[in-house]
């Protein structure tokens, strides 16, 4: 349990508020902090170490395990940061663990997709780089490809190496996640339209009526990273890859999205925020302890202030100019409760207007 590392400074009166940051364009860009996030993390933590604040991560990407995220986060930021405190867009998929354990499901995107799902419990997972190479000719530019793959095939098929995976090519794919931004759009593109509109068995009949369920982490259409203008995110794939797909099949994609704005993704951070607070261990019911004010710090106002604003009480929402929003007043179509220029001055806020 994690109540026992945080420390309330009043224990009878524990705090009432918790933070939720975004990462990209709010704490980082690329892997460099960014508007004073060190700082403005270490005023949580009391001289002691122990947490003051609960708060934790909500990203919209992902790629790595929430351990080795946090690991890295702590690395990058400066304090303690613990696998639960890390809300990844995928973090969502292990609910359908049920639906899928035994069954071959994919996972595409960049870092390790599958490492990622066999995390989360899936036992038939198979990166879409390993299922590809089932295929000979499925991709036919791959020989202009100029880059390697090497490392991510050695880890993720440590990963999975209880798939039998000769047998991967001739049983059907239940379902297909994308996990992380894809790195080859075009090879996913052509392979996931093979596996969606064969009904799983890329190279067969290519009008089965059955779609296998497709899973997006997030639908981001652009995100702040360490280029000076917005990249094209997993949304922007999403488009692409339906676009092609309702070209060349009678019935349209079919699919879900999760991650930010979803409101099922602030329900979850609220529960899990309650998790990180001293007196989650008096009382387990989050409906009956409810949180004063949470507090979303994001720089996306169709992701971050969107999402904070359909969720309602008790959330409120701070927009940050660090990343996809640069305006010098409120966002028009989503404003947020508050505009600042940086994560510091948010959390600055928040700290003045609870003690
Ligand atoms: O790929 C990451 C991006 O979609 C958004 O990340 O931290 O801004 O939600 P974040
Ligand atoms: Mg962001």
């Amino acid at each position: 349990r994690y109540f026992s590392q945080l420390q309330s400074p009043h224990p009878q009166s524990p705090s009432s508020f918790g933070i939720a940051f975004d990462i990209d364009g709010v704490i980082l860009r690329g892997s460099t902090p960014i508007g004073g996030s060190p700082q403005a993390l270490a005023r949580l933590y009391a001289d002691s170490g122990l947490l003051k604040v609960p708060f934790l991560f909500l990203t919209n990407g992902g790629g790595i395990p929430e351990s080795r995220r946090a690991t890295e986060l702590s690395k990058l930021l400066g304090v303690k940061i613990l696998p639960s405190q890390v809300l990844q867009g995928h973090s969502p998929f292990k609910n359908l663990l049920q639906r899928y354990e035994n069954q071959l499901i994919i996972a595409t995107g960049k870092g390790e997709p599958a490492v990622v799902m066999s995390e989360y419990g899936f036992k038939k997972v198979i990166s879409l780089d390993d299922y590809a190479s089932l295929f000979e000719n499925i991709d036919p530019v791959s020989q202009y490809k100029k880059w390697t793959t090497k490392q991510v095939l050695a880890r993720s098929s440590l990963a999975v190496n209880s798939v039998p995976k000769n047998n991967a090519s001739s049983e059907a794919v239940k379902a297909v996640f994308v996990v992380s931004d894809p790195v080859d759009w075009g090879r996913d593109i052509q392979v996931l339209c093979d596996i969606l509109r064969s009904g799983g068995l890329p190279g067969e009949y290519n009008g089965s009526e059955h779609q296998p369920p497709l899973y997006f982490a997030a639908d981001d259409l652009q995100y702040q990273a360490a280029f000076p203008s917005e990249r094209l995110g997993m949304g922007a794939f999403r488009i692409a890859l339906e676009s092609v797909f309702n070209r060349i099949h009678h019935n349209p994609l079919d699919y879900v999205s999760f991650g930010k704005p979803n409101p099922f993704v602030f329900k979850n951070a609220e529960a899990v925020m309650w998790q990180l607070h001293p007196s989650s261990h008096i009382n387990e019911d989050t409906e009956s302890h409810p949180f004063k004010t949470l507090y979303m710090i994001g720089d996306n106002p169709s992701v971050d202030i969107k999402g904070a604003r359909q969720a309602g009480h008790p959330w409120f929402s701070i927009l940050t100019r660090t990343g996809v929003f640069r305006g010098k007043d409120n966002h028009e179509e989503f404003p947020a409760d508050l505009v600042v220029d940086t994560v510091e001055e948010a959390v600055d806020y928040i700290l003045r207007r609870e003690s």
